[in-house]
Protein backbone atom coordinates (compact mmCIF):
# COMPACT_ATOMS: atom_id res chain seq x y z
CA UNK A 1 0.00 0.00 0.00
CA UNK A 2 1.39 3.53 -1.11
CA UNK A 3 0.29 6.05 0.98
CA UNK A 4 1.35 8.66 -1.59
CA UNK A 5 -1.46 7.81 -3.38
CA UNK A 6 -4.05 7.99 -0.21
CA UNK A 7 -6.19 10.86 0.48
CA UNK A 8 -4.84 12.71 4.16
CA UNK A 9 -8.31 10.86 6.15
CA UNK A 10 -7.36 7.51 4.73
CA UNK A 11 -3.91 7.99 5.17
CA UNK A 12 -5.03 9.08 8.71
CA UNK A 13 -7.50 5.93 9.23
CA UNK A 14 -4.71 3.48 8.12
CA UNK A 15 -1.95 4.81 10.46
CA UNK A 16 -4.47 4.60 13.15
CA UNK A 17 -4.74 1.31 13.28
CA UNK A 18 -0.83 0.34 12.67
CA UNK A 19 -1.91 -1.42 9.45
CA UNK A 20 0.75 0.26 7.01
CA UNK A 21 3.83 -1.70 9.28
CA UNK A 22 1.55 -4.89 9.65
CA UNK A 23 0.62 -5.32 6.39
CA UNK A 24 3.54 -4.52 4.95
CA UNK A 25 5.84 -6.70 7.32
CA UNK A 26 4.09 -9.38 8.74
CA UNK A 27 6.48 -11.90 9.21
CA UNK A 28 10.05 -10.60 10.03
CA UNK A 29 11.05 -10.13 13.50
CA UNK A 30 13.08 -7.35 14.48
CA UNK A 31 16.30 -7.57 12.16
CA UNK A 32 18.07 -5.14 14.16
CA UNK A 33 18.82 -1.12 14.07
CA UNK A 34 22.10 -1.77 11.81
CA UNK A 35 20.75 -3.70 9.09
CA UNK A 36 21.86 -2.00 5.94
CA UNK A 37 20.38 -3.08 3.32
CA UNK A 38 17.24 -1.54 2.91
CA UNK A 39 13.34 -3.27 3.31
CA UNK A 40 12.39 -1.90 0.24
CA UNK A 41 15.22 -3.79 -1.28
CA UNK A 42 14.83 -6.98 0.15
CA UNK A 43 16.19 -6.29 3.69
CA UNK A 44 14.90 -6.70 6.85
CA UNK A 45 12.94 -4.10 8.53
CA UNK A 46 13.72 -1.80 10.91
CA UNK A 47 10.40 -2.44 12.61
CA UNK A 48 8.18 -4.88 12.54
CA UNK A 49 5.15 -4.28 15.57
CA UNK A 50 2.52 -2.02 14.80
CA UNK A 51 2.28 1.55 16.20
CA UNK A 52 -0.10 2.57 19.23
CA UNK A 53 -3.70 2.47 17.35
CA UNK A 54 -6.48 5.34 17.63
CA UNK A 55 -8.62 6.25 18.38
CA UNK A 56 -8.26 4.58 22.39
CA UNK A 57 -11.30 3.39 24.31
CA UNK A 58 -12.29 1.62 27.34
CA UNK A 59 -14.81 0.17 29.07
CA UNK A 60 -15.18 2.18 32.09
CA UNK A 61 -15.03 5.25 31.03
CA UNK A 62 -16.28 5.32 27.79
CA UNK A 63 -18.46 2.21 26.83
CA UNK A 64 -20.55 3.02 30.14
CA UNK A 65 -20.84 7.14 29.26
CA UNK A 66 -21.41 5.96 25.98
CA UNK A 67 -24.66 3.32 27.03
CA UNK A 68 -25.87 5.41 29.35
CA UNK A 69 -27.07 8.15 26.75
CA UNK A 70 -28.38 5.65 24.87
CA UNK A 71 -30.46 3.99 27.71
CA UNK A 72 -31.78 7.63 28.70
CA UNK A 73 -33.44 8.26 25.08
CA UNK A 74 -32.31 11.59 24.97
CA UNK A 75 -29.86 11.60 22.32
CA UNK A 76 -30.45 15.32 21.42
CA UNK A 77 -28.32 18.38 22.63
CA UNK A 78 -29.70 17.81 26.45
CA UNK A 79 -27.15 17.55 29.97
CA UNK A 80 -24.38 15.56 28.52
CA UNK A 81 -23.36 18.33 26.07
CA UNK A 82 -24.15 20.95 28.38
CA UNK A 83 -21.76 18.67 30.80
CA UNK A 84 -19.28 18.75 27.93
CA UNK A 85 -19.40 22.58 27.56
CA UNK A 86 -18.46 23.28 30.96
CA UNK A 87 -15.63 21.30 31.21
CA UNK A 88 -14.00 21.80 28.03
CA UNK A 89 -14.47 25.74 28.52
CA UNK A 90 -12.74 25.16 31.97
CA UNK A 91 -9.78 22.96 30.40
CA UNK A 92 -9.23 25.97 27.54
CA UNK A 93 -9.27 28.56 30.42
CA UNK A 94 -12.15 30.25 28.63
CA UNK A 95 -15.53 31.83 30.00
CA UNK A 96 -17.83 29.56 27.53
CA UNK A 97 -18.12 26.95 24.96
CA UNK A 98 -20.72 25.15 22.16
CA UNK A 99 -20.61 22.35 21.21
CA UNK A 100 -21.52 21.50 17.42
CA UNK A 101 -21.72 18.68 15.17
CA UNK A 102 -18.87 19.19 13.27
CA UNK A 103 -15.03 21.45 13.52
CA UNK A 104 -17.09 23.27 10.06
CA UNK A 105 -20.36 24.16 11.48
CA UNK A 106 -18.16 25.52 14.17
CA UNK A 107 -16.20 28.04 12.04
CA UNK A 108 -19.70 28.69 9.85
CA UNK A 109 -20.96 29.41 13.29
CA UNK A 110 -17.86 31.69 14.16
CA UNK A 111 -17.61 33.71 10.84
CA UNK A 112 -21.69 34.25 10.58
CA UNK A 113 -21.49 35.11 13.55
CA UNK A 114 -18.94 37.29 13.49
CA UNK A 115 -20.71 39.45 10.29
CA UNK A 116 -18.24 38.28 7.62
CA UNK A 117 -20.01 37.55 4.62
CA UNK A 118 -20.83 38.70 0.84
CA UNK A 119 -17.95 41.63 0.03
CA UNK A 120 -15.43 40.83 2.68
CA UNK A 121 -11.93 38.97 2.09
CA UNK A 122 -10.50 36.76 4.51
CA UNK A 123 -6.72 35.90 5.00
CA UNK A 124 -5.77 32.37 5.45
CA UNK A 125 -3.07 29.78 4.86
CA UNK A 126 -3.18 27.42 2.07
CA UNK A 127 -1.19 24.96 3.75
CA UNK A 128 -4.09 23.39 5.52
CA UNK A 129 -7.38 21.06 5.10
CA UNK A 130 -10.29 22.26 2.71
CA UNK A 131 -12.18 22.99 5.02
CA UNK A 132 -10.60 25.99 6.36
CA UNK A 133 -11.15 27.32 3.35
CA UNK A 134 -14.63 25.94 2.12
CA UNK A 135 -16.13 27.94 5.00
CA UNK A 136 -15.10 31.39 4.11
CA UNK A 137 -16.85 30.65 0.89
CA UNK A 138 -19.37 29.38 2.57
CA UNK A 139 -20.32 32.41 4.24
CA UNK A 140 -20.31 34.40 0.61
CA UNK A 141 -16.34 36.13 1.25
CA UNK A 142 -13.20 35.41 -0.58
CA UNK A 143 -9.94 33.73 0.78
CA UNK A 144 -6.74 35.34 0.06
CA UNK A 145 -4.03 33.11 0.79
CA UNK A 146 -0.93 33.47 2.57
CA UNK A 147 2.10 32.24 2.39
CA UNK A 148 2.64 29.27 5.19
CA UNK A 149 6.52 29.79 6.85
CA UNK A 150 8.37 26.92 5.62
CA UNK A 151 9.92 26.51 9.23
CA UNK A 152 7.03 26.09 11.37
CA UNK A 153 4.59 24.68 8.48
CA UNK A 154 2.02 27.58 9.60
CA UNK A 155 0.52 30.94 8.20
CA UNK A 156 3.41 33.53 7.73
CA UNK A 157 2.04 36.97 9.62
CA UNK A 158 5.00 38.62 7.67
CA UNK A 159 2.95 38.14 4.33
CA UNK A 160 0.16 39.27 5.23
CA UNK A 161 0.27 42.97 5.13
CA UNK A 162 0.82 42.91 1.43
CA UNK A 163 -1.93 41.12 0.48
CA UNK A 164 -4.47 43.50 3.04
CA UNK A 165 -6.63 45.08 0.94
CA UNK A 166 -9.96 47.36 1.77
CA UNK A 167 -12.17 44.57 1.81
CA UNK A 168 -10.36 42.63 3.96
CA UNK A 169 -12.00 41.95 6.90
CA UNK A 170 -11.02 38.62 9.21
CA UNK A 171 -7.97 36.37 9.36
CA UNK A 172 -8.70 33.09 9.83
CA UNK A 173 -5.08 31.64 11.36
CA UNK A 174 -4.96 27.58 11.76
CA UNK A 175 -2.86 26.22 14.16
CA UNK A 176 -1.78 23.21 11.51
CA UNK A 177 -0.56 19.96 12.56
CA UNK A 178 -1.51 21.18 16.07
CA UNK A 179 1.17 23.44 16.05
CA UNK A 180 0.73 27.03 17.07
CA UNK A 181 0.50 30.06 14.54
CA UNK A 182 2.68 33.00 15.64
CA UNK A 183 -1.13 34.68 17.22
CA UNK A 184 1.55 38.23 18.86
CA UNK A 185 2.36 39.56 15.64
CA UNK A 186 -1.37 37.82 14.09
CA UNK A 187 -3.24 39.57 16.57
CA UNK A 188 -1.18 42.80 16.01
CA UNK A 189 -1.93 42.90 12.14
CA UNK A 190 -5.63 42.47 13.16
CA UNK A 191 -5.96 45.28 15.48
CA UNK A 192 -3.66 47.75 13.30
CA UNK A 193 -5.96 47.03 10.56
CA UNK A 194 -9.62 46.39 12.38
CA UNK A 195 -9.90 42.95 11.40
CA UNK A 196 -11.70 39.93 13.29
CA UNK A 197 -9.71 36.73 13.87
CA UNK A 198 -10.74 33.21 14.17
CA UNK A 199 -8.52 30.95 14.87
CA UNK A 200 -8.81 27.40 13.34
CA UNK A 201 -7.82 25.29 16.08
CA UNK A 202 -9.33 22.32 14.91
CA UNK A 203 -5.90 20.24 14.94
CA UNK A 204 -5.00 22.00 18.02
CA UNK A 205 -6.79 21.03 21.47
CA UNK A 206 -4.25 21.99 24.42
CA UNK A 207 -1.58 23.56 22.40
CA UNK A 208 -0.46 27.09 23.87
CA UNK A 209 1.07 30.14 22.89
CA UNK A 210 2.75 32.22 25.71
CA UNK A 211 0.52 29.70 28.37
CA UNK A 212 -2.61 30.26 26.90
CA UNK A 213 -4.65 27.76 25.01
CA UNK A 214 -4.62 28.02 20.93
CA UNK A 215 -8.57 29.04 20.78
CA UNK A 216 -8.82 31.31 23.11
CA UNK A 217 -6.42 34.05 21.34
CA UNK A 218 -8.32 35.74 18.82
CA UNK A 219 -12.39 36.77 18.99
CA UNK A 220 -13.28 33.17 18.58
CA UNK A 221 -11.70 29.78 18.48
CA UNK A 222 -13.15 26.44 17.02
CA UNK A 223 -11.99 22.74 17.52
CA UNK A 224 -13.03 19.64 15.45
CA UNK A 225 -13.30 15.86 16.92
CA UNK A 226 -13.35 14.51 14.37
CA UNK A 227 -12.61 10.44 14.25
CA UNK A 228 -8.83 10.96 13.67
CA UNK A 229 -8.37 13.83 15.75
CA UNK A 230 -6.44 13.67 19.17
CA UNK A 231 -9.79 14.46 21.13
CA UNK A 232 -12.04 12.18 19.11
CA UNK A 233 -15.99 11.55 18.87
CA UNK A 234 -16.77 10.19 15.08
CA UNK A 235 -18.08 13.68 14.17
CA UNK A 236 -17.71 16.97 16.65
CA UNK A 237 -17.05 20.29 17.29
CA UNK A 238 -16.89 23.44 19.66
CA UNK A 239 -16.39 27.01 19.73
CA UNK A 240 -14.96 28.69 22.27
CA UNK A 241 -15.11 32.76 23.14
CA UNK A 242 -15.29 35.01 26.65
CA UNK A 243 -17.50 37.37 24.44
CA UNK A 244 -21.13 36.70 26.16
CA UNK A 245 -23.11 38.66 23.43
CA UNK A 246 -21.45 37.11 20.95
CA UNK A 247 -21.63 33.39 22.21
CA UNK A 248 -25.35 34.54 22.60
CA UNK A 249 -25.34 35.03 19.14
CA UNK A 250 -23.24 31.84 18.22
CA UNK A 251 -25.23 29.92 20.44
CA UNK A 252 -29.06 31.41 18.63
CA UNK A 253 -27.22 30.77 15.08
CA UNK A 254 -26.52 27.20 16.20
CA UNK A 255 -29.81 26.47 17.25
CA UNK A 256 -32.01 27.86 14.15
CA UNK A 257 -31.57 31.06 15.48
CA UNK A 258 -33.75 30.44 18.45
CA UNK A 259 -33.80 33.20 20.52
CA UNK A 260 -31.02 32.72 23.64
CA UNK A 261 -29.37 35.22 25.92
CA UNK A 262 -29.07 38.56 24.43
CA UNK A 263 -30.42 37.14 21.06
CA UNK A 264 -33.68 37.76 22.87
CA UNK A 265 -36.11 35.17 24.22
CA UNK A 266 -39.57 36.37 23.27
CA UNK A 267 -42.84 33.86 24.10
CA UNK A 268 -44.05 31.51 22.27
CA UNK A 269 -41.72 30.98 18.43
CA UNK A 270 -38.65 32.64 19.35
CA UNK A 271 -36.70 32.52 16.14
CA UNK A 272 -34.82 35.98 15.87
CA UNK A 273 -32.08 35.61 13.17
CA UNK A 274 -31.10 33.54 10.73
CA UNK A 275 -29.77 30.56 11.89
CA UNK A 276 -28.58 26.75 11.32
CA UNK A 277 -28.66 23.67 12.50
CA UNK A 278 -25.27 21.95 14.22
CA UNK A 279 -26.19 21.56 17.85
CA UNK A 280 -24.16 18.32 19.30
CA UNK A 281 -25.62 15.29 20.40
CA UNK A 282 -25.97 13.44 23.49
CA UNK A 283 -23.80 10.59 22.87
CA UNK A 284 -20.92 12.69 21.09
CA UNK A 285 -20.48 14.78 23.86
CA UNK A 286 -20.36 11.35 26.24
CA UNK A 287 -17.29 10.28 24.52
CA UNK A 288 -15.59 13.62 24.39
CA UNK A 289 -16.27 13.22 28.06
CA UNK A 290 -14.75 10.07 28.50
CA UNK A 291 -11.57 11.24 26.23
CA UNK A 292 -11.06 14.46 27.68
CA UNK A 293 -9.91 12.04 30.45
CA UNK A 294 -6.80 10.86 29.00
CA UNK A 295 -6.13 14.19 26.91
CA UNK A 296 -3.71 15.95 29.20
CA UNK A 297 -1.55 12.56 29.58
CA UNK A 298 -1.19 12.40 26.24
CA UNK A 299 -0.56 15.61 25.21
CA UNK A 300 2.32 15.56 27.66
CA UNK A 301 3.28 12.05 26.10
CA UNK A 302 3.34 13.39 22.47
CA UNK A 303 5.41 16.48 23.31
CA UNK A 304 7.91 14.97 25.09
CA UNK A 305 8.43 12.11 22.09
CA UNK A 306 8.30 15.03 19.48
CA UNK A 307 11.04 16.55 21.18
CA UNK A 308 13.10 13.49 21.35
CA UNK A 309 12.40 12.61 17.93
CA UNK A 310 13.57 15.92 16.72
CA UNK A 311 16.69 15.44 18.86
CA UNK A 312 17.41 12.61 17.11
CA UNK A 313 16.65 13.80 13.16
CA UNK A 314 17.65 17.41 13.13
CA UNK A 315 21.75 16.20 12.70
CA UNK A 316 20.35 13.82 9.79
CA UNK A 317 21.80 15.79 6.56
CA UNK A 318 18.08 16.60 4.30
CA UNK A 319 15.70 16.26 7.51
CA UNK A 320 14.71 19.66 8.62
CA UNK A 321 12.38 19.13 11.14
CA UNK A 322 9.43 21.74 11.79
CA UNK A 323 10.01 24.70 13.99
CA UNK A 324 8.12 26.05 16.87
CA UNK A 325 8.11 29.68 16.87
CA UNK A 326 9.42 30.97 20.82
CA UNK A 327 6.25 32.00 22.04
CA UNK A 328 4.90 28.47 22.14
CA UNK A 329 4.51 26.80 25.34
CA UNK A 330 2.87 23.46 23.86
CA UNK A 331 2.00 21.72 20.77
CA UNK A 332 -1.16 19.38 20.09
CA UNK A 333 0.89 17.37 17.45
CA UNK A 334 -2.05 16.53 15.90
CA UNK A 335 0.73 14.99 12.90
CA UNK A 336 4.89 15.53 13.39
CA UNK A 337 5.98 17.12 10.09
CA UNK A 338 9.00 17.42 8.63
CA UNK A 339 10.64 18.32 5.56
CA UNK A 340 11.97 16.30 3.01
CA UNK A 341 15.29 17.88 0.63
CA UNK A 342 16.27 15.37 -1.88
CA UNK A 343 19.22 16.99 -3.04
CA UNK A 344 21.35 15.59 0.57
CA UNK A 345 19.52 12.01 -0.66
CA UNK A 346 21.34 11.98 -3.99
CA UNK A 347 18.19 13.69 -5.67
CA UNK A 348 15.70 10.35 -4.38
CA UNK A 349 12.21 11.64 -4.81
CA UNK A 350 10.13 11.71 -1.69
CA UNK A 351 7.97 9.26 -2.72
CA UNK A 352 10.49 6.57 -2.62
CA UNK A 353 12.11 7.93 0.36
CA UNK A 354 8.17 7.42 1.52
CA UNK A 355 8.39 4.11 0.15
CA UNK A 356 11.31 3.13 2.04
CA UNK A 357 10.34 4.56 5.03
CA UNK A 358 6.94 2.44 5.17
CA UNK A 359 8.43 -0.65 4.16
CA UNK A 360 10.99 0.01 7.27
CA UNK A 361 7.73 -0.55 9.22
CA UNK A 362 6.85 3.07 9.96
CA UNK A 363 4.06 4.87 8.71
CA UNK A 364 4.45 8.22 6.99
CA UNK A 365 3.05 10.02 4.44
CA UNK A 366 3.02 13.49 2.36
CA UNK A 367 0.60 15.41 3.90
CA UNK A 368 -1.07 18.32 1.79
CA UNK A 369 -1.57 18.70 -1.65
CA UNK A 370 -2.23 22.17 -2.75
CA UNK A 371 -5.20 22.49 -2.10
CA UNK A 372 -6.05 25.92 -3.25
CA UNK A 373 -4.89 24.72 -6.65
CA UNK A 374 -7.89 22.30 -6.31
CA UNK A 375 -11.05 22.36 -9.11
CA UNK A 376 -13.13 23.66 -6.18
CA UNK A 377 -11.49 26.99 -5.43
CA UNK A 378 -12.28 28.31 -9.29
CA UNK A 379 -15.10 26.41 -9.28
CA UNK A 380 -16.62 28.45 -6.19
CA UNK A 381 -15.67 32.04 -7.85
CA UNK A 382 -17.81 30.60 -11.24
CA UNK A 383 -20.83 30.00 -9.17
CA UNK A 384 -23.66 31.98 -9.73
CA UNK A 385 -23.95 33.55 -6.72
CA UNK A 386 -19.58 34.74 -6.51
CA UNK A 387 -20.39 35.77 -10.06
CA UNK A 388 -23.80 38.17 -9.06
CA UNK A 389 -21.87 39.45 -5.69
CA UNK A 390 -18.63 40.69 -7.13
CA UNK A 391 -16.92 42.47 -10.05
CA UNK A 392 -14.29 40.40 -12.03
CA UNK A 393 -11.65 42.87 -10.85
CA UNK A 394 -12.61 41.54 -6.95
CA UNK A 395 -12.76 38.10 -8.33
CA UNK A 396 -9.18 38.37 -9.97
CA UNK A 397 -7.58 39.84 -7.51
CA UNK A 398 -8.96 36.81 -5.35
CA UNK A 399 -7.51 34.59 -8.43
CA UNK A 400 -4.29 36.69 -8.39
CA UNK A 401 -3.35 36.30 -4.97
CA UNK A 402 -3.78 32.73 -5.23
CA UNK A 403 0.04 31.75 -5.14
CA UNK A 404 2.10 30.91 -2.33
CA UNK A 405 5.36 29.23 -3.33
CA UNK A 406 6.43 28.44 -0.12
CA UNK A 407 3.29 26.63 0.42
CA UNK A 408 3.76 25.04 -2.66
CA UNK A 409 7.60 23.70 -1.25
CA UNK A 410 5.98 22.47 1.89
CA UNK A 411 3.49 20.38 -0.29
CA UNK A 412 6.61 18.91 -2.27
CA UNK A 413 8.84 18.79 0.66
CA UNK A 414 6.61 17.42 3.35
CA UNK A 415 6.83 14.32 5.55
CA UNK A 416 3.98 13.69 8.36
CA UNK A 417 3.38 11.05 11.23
CA UNK A 418 0.22 10.72 12.71
CA UNK A 419 0.15 11.17 16.52
CA UNK A 420 -0.65 8.24 17.78
CA UNK A 421 2.91 7.24 16.47
CA UNK A 422 3.83 9.89 18.99
CA UNK A 423 1.96 7.85 21.72
CA UNK A 424 4.37 5.05 22.24
CA UNK A 425 8.25 4.76 23.91
CA UNK A 426 11.61 6.40 23.09
CA UNK A 427 12.20 3.45 22.05
CA UNK A 428 9.62 3.69 19.03
CA UNK A 429 10.87 6.98 17.80
CA UNK A 430 14.40 5.52 17.80
CA UNK A 431 13.01 3.24 15.52
CA UNK A 432 11.80 5.84 13.51
CA UNK A 433 15.27 8.10 13.70
CA UNK A 434 16.82 4.54 12.89
CA UNK A 435 14.90 4.08 10.00
CA UNK A 436 15.52 7.40 8.48
CA UNK A 437 19.25 7.09 9.04
CA UNK A 438 19.65 3.80 7.47
CA UNK A 439 18.00 5.14 4.10
CA UNK A 440 20.04 7.81 4.53
CA UNK A 441 23.10 5.53 4.89
CA UNK A 442 22.08 3.83 1.52
CA UNK A 443 20.09 6.37 -0.11
CA UNK A 444 22.27 5.72 -3.26
CA UNK A 445 21.26 2.02 -3.87
CA UNK A 446 17.43 4.11 -4.09
CA UNK A 447 18.84 6.44 -6.41
C1 LIG B 1 -7.60 22.44 10.03
C2 LIG B 1 -9.01 21.93 9.97
N1 LIG B 1 -10.02 22.80 9.87
C3 LIG B 1 -11.29 22.38 9.83
C4 LIG B 1 -11.62 21.06 9.88
C5 LIG B 1 -13.06 20.65 9.81
O1 LIG B 1 -13.44 19.89 10.90
P1 LIG B 1 -14.59 18.76 10.75
O2 LIG B 1 -14.04 17.66 9.92
O3 LIG B 1 -14.84 18.36 12.15
O4 LIG B 1 -15.75 19.42 10.12
C6 LIG B 1 -10.60 20.11 9.99
C7 LIG B 1 -10.91 18.68 10.03
O5 LIG B 1 -10.23 17.83 9.54
C8 LIG B 1 -9.26 20.55 10.02
O6 LIG B 1 -8.25 19.67 10.10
Amino acid sequence: MNTNDLTRRQFLAAASVGSLAAAAFPTHVNAGRKASKLAVLGGQAVRTKPFPGWPMWDKNADEELILSVLRSGVWSRNKVVAEFEKQYAALMGVKRCIGTTNGTGALLTALHCLDVGIGDEVLVTPYTFVASIQVIFLVGALPIMIDPDPDTFQINPDKMEEKIGKNTRAILPVHILGLPAHMDKINAIAKKHNLVVVEDACQAWMAEWKGKKCGTLGDLGCFSFQNSKNLPCGEGGAIVGNDDKLMDKCYSYHDFGRGYGNVGQVEGTGFRIMGNKCRMAEYQAAILLAQMKRLEEQTQTRNENAQYLTSRLKDIPGIVPHRLYDGVTRAAYHLYPFRYEKEHFGNVPRSKFLAALKAEGIPCSSGYNRVNENAFFENALRTKNFRKAYSKERLDRCRQLNHCPDGDRLCDEAVWFFHSLLLGTKRDMDDIADAIQKIYDNHAKLA
